[in-house]
């Protein structure tokens, strides 16, 4: 454990018996971090549903939110599994509450927060709220947005707060808090021993900087661990996270899941092709699905890749294993994930900007074993011998379920 020597001696201390108490618990566990904590459980597989941030970032409102929580209801997103609904940064109000509480900011989020989480509730959805672990959040370290929220030195109060305003998901985001004199994983266990106090299940995803290899402590305390820097809303960031996450693909499973971020299908900047592709490779990864554009006017080509629900089927697989990487190259990328069922997912990605065919040897128990195929955006179901061949344009992904 890390924790830098600022002389904070009190502050230290209360770090070091948060990690003592996280690692205790752990270690009375008979698998830490994959079962029997009340934390543990949650996310057995990865979290689905609609963050603010990659849409409407720091102007987000109430309205944009319950419009969100309306739509996913109304378009059918919550039968295909999309049951959070998560605001991120700027929500906050530039000031805590003469008791140090963290209140909704009184223009954009005029009935709070607690009745925002209860309208996501009576839709039957979760809620999800954004903290950070050092002195400020992102947007106010990095954007100026005004105030020092960030949750240091109150984060019993803010668990608090959290649990009795009904949240459900903690996004916790690192946002260089190392600056303010933390380590890092003091700072998540103590909010991870804080959100546990509340005795209210509550999903952390944190955001801490990429790391290899992934250090032991983040399953104990967080179920979401994201993997790269911020996506955009382009082919270009969203192959490059897949890449870099793929080099840390084992340390996900159950009940702890690798995070490559939120979702930009309907943001405007992907061809369909980009975004089916997105979703595929998401799927791979067992990610969390955390759609990130507008429903109230996203298209419907778009939203018929969000509800692709055979491709999500692959990302809730339970077994949550990690894909093997078959061919990887500036061309191509070929993922193989085992499923639950004894099936497996198989993925073709032309990474390259022109359409191409490509053939990949199909994997069988016997060398020579006809399997069967299912195309599982159209869910058409063939048979192959030995190998596939497909003909995929620029930036496409081929997604098959493979059985025997
Ligand atoms: C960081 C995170 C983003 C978002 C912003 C908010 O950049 O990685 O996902 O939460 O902060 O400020």
């Amino acid at each position: 454990m890390s924790i830098r020597t600022t002389g904070h001696g009190r502050r230290q201390s209360q770090l070091l018996v948060a990690f003592v108490l996280v690692v205790a618990a752990c270690l009375t566990l008979t698998s830490c971090g994959s079962s029997g904590s009340g934390a543990a459980q949650l996310a057995e597989t990865p979290p689905m549903g609609w963050n603010s941030w990659n849409h409407f970032g720091c102007s987000v409102t109430e309205a944009d939110v319950k419009a969100a929580a309306d739509a996913i209801v109304s378009v059918g997103l919550l039968a295909d599994g999309y049951d959070y609904v998560d605001v991120d940064d700027c929500w906050q109000a530039p000031t805590r509450d003469r008791d140090g509480r963290l209140a909704a900011d009184p223009t954009r989020f005029p009935h709070g927060m607690a009745a925002l989480a209860a309208f996501v509730h009576s839709k039957g959805l979760r809620f999800g709220i954004y903290a950070a672990p050092g002195a400020e959040t992102c947007a106010e370290r990095y954007q100026g947005y005004p105030g020092q929220l960030g949750s240091l030195g109150h984060e019993r109060q803010d668990a608090q707060t959290f649990a009795s305003w009904g949240v459900d998901y903690l996004k916790y985001d690192w946002c260089g808090a190392d600056r303010d004199g933390v380590g890092h994983e003091a700072a998540f266990a103590i909010m991870r021993a804080a959100l546990d106090a509340t005795g209210r299940p509550i999903v952390l995803s944190i955001h801490d900087k990429p790391e290899q290899p992934v250090p032991a402590w983040r399953r104990w305390v967080s179920q979401l661990s994201r993997t790269t820097p911020d996506i955009q809303d382009s082919w270009s960031s969203v192959i490059s996270i897949v890449r870099s996450t793929l080099t840390v693909r084992d340390a996900a499973s159950p009940g702890h899941w690798n995070d490559p971020d939120m979702l930009e299908i309907g943001n405007g900047g992907m061809t369909l092709d980009e975004e089916r592709s997105h979703l595929a490779l998401w799927a791979q990864l067992s990610a969390p699905l955390l759609i990130g554009c507008d429903l109230t006017t996203v298209s419907p080509q778009s939203l018929s890749i969000l509800t692709g629900r055979r491709v999500i089927r692959v990302d809730q697989d339970r077994l949550g294993a990690p894909p093997a990487v078959l061919a990887s190259s500036k061309h191509e990328l070929v993922l193989l994930k085992p499923l639950s069922d004894g099936s497996s997912a198989l993925t073709i990605t032309n990474v390259s900007s022109r359409g191409a065919t490509i053939t990949v040897p199909v994997p069988s128990p016997r060398l020579g074993d006809t399997v069967t195929t299912q195309d599982l955006w159209t869910g058409v179901r063939g048979r192959a011998h030995g190998h596939l061949t497909v003909r995929l344009s620029a930036h496409a992904t081929a997604i098959y379920r493979i059985s025997h």
